[in-house]
């Protein structure tokens, strides 16, 4: 069976998008690869979290993959800093990556705002840790939304350069796994930007700790633009956020675009609203009900995780120990 890492940040609020884009294919692909799923909280402390919030949120993190359809009998699941090999193999890769390479990294830009200097060295180093998880295990494959996309490119070159340095083939090129619907989710308030766990306005996403009357407010105040919805996808390329929500749809009632659109093309943004509000209720409010009821328990969570830090420990020891003797550290027994 091939190998699958995947990660999300515990750095707020899990999301709809993160649910379209990542966890639910993550549930799916449980049946076909062995699965290593992570709560990322090292990624986390590139900005600044409040340390109680950061448990809390760790441990909403990994209900929410739960509640997703994440079995963690199935699949490892654990949190990040709980395994050292994460940050041990990020240090090597800080000496293999380029700084060339990393100043080209867009979410860094994004990130780091107009103040660079202010931001932090995890924030510039983050591709490189990313690159350590999914590589200490040796993982080929990583299921991720449209936005991972150049940090994934970014592991391969760090694989390759390492394979090449060092003369040994010790790690495998990683494939991207992206589903089609659901790969890019904009934000409600504005159809040019993703939605993110980091957007200030609320109402820019669903949060999967949305209630029904949230998610209702929420999609009915989405911006639309004052036409009835086309026909065609190709009518859709200059109408951003007509685009997203019947994207949402499409994703949601795990659909095409296409049928979507034969289903609510030529009508008013209201009708199809209504509608949509009444898919995404249906579609999220079973996760919302099983992530609370998981955080009534956070010990039960806490074994979880911490089971699945072992598993994935002596996963990754392995691999530890090929890097240590290709780089040539002089270890304790040698
Ligand atoms: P993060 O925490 O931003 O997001 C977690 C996952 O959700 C996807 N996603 C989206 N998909 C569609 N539309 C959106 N608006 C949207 N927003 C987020 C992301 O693509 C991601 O799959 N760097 C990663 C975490 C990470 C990781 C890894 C991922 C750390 N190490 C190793 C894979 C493998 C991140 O910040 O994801």
């Amino acid at each position: 069976k091939n190998r699958i890492f995947s990660g999300a940040q515990p750095s707020g609020s899990m999301h709809l998008g993160n649910y379209l884009g990542a966890f639910r294919n993550w549930a799916k692909l449980q049946d076909d690869y062995e699965c290593i799923y992570c709560v990322v909280d090292l990624h986390a402390i590139t900005v600044w979290q409040d340390p109680q919030e950061l448990i809390r949120q760790t441990r909403e993190a990994a209900a929410a993959y739960i509640a997703s359809g994440v079995d963690p009998k199935r699949s490892v699941l654990f949190n990040q800093s709980q395994v050292a090999a994460h940050g041990e193999l990020a240090w090597v890769f800080n000496c293999v990556a380029r700084i060339g390479w990393l100043n080209r990294m867009t979410q860094f830009k994004d990130k780091a705002g107009k103040n660079r200097e202010k931001a932090s060295a995890g924030l510039f180093v983050y591709p490189n840790l990313m690159a350590a998880d999914i590589l200490a295990y040796k993982a080929s494959h990583v299921p991720v939304g449209e936005d991972q996309k150049q940090h994934l490119e970014l592991t391969r070159d760090i694989a390759m350069k390492f394979n090449n340095d060092y003369g040994r083939e010790v790690f495998p090129l990683v494939e991207p796994v992206i589903q089609k619907e659901g790969a890019r989710i904009m934000s409600l308030r504005d159809g040019s930007k993703k939605m993110s766990k980091s957007d200030p306005s609320d109402a820019s996403r669903l949060n999967l700790t949305d209630d029904a009357d949230s998610i209702a407010r929420k999609i009915r105040k989405a911006k639309t633009d004052p036409h009835p919805l086309p026909d065609s996808v190709a009518d859709l390329a200059e109408r951003p956020e007509a685009n997203n929500l019947l994207g949402i749809y499409a994703a949601l009632s795990d659909q095409s675009l296409e049928k979507t659109l034969a289903e609510f093309g030529g009508t008013d943004f209201a009708p199809f609203k209504k509608a949509l509000v009444d898919l995404a209720v249906a579609k999220l409010s079973p996760i919302t009900q099983e992530m609370s009821r998981l955080m009534n328990d956070p010990a039960e969570i806490d074994a979880i995780l911490s089971e699945g830090a072992d598993r994935a420990a002596a996963l990754a020891l392995p691999v530890m120990e090929e890097v240590r003797e290709t780089v040539g550290f002089l270890g304790r027994r040698a």
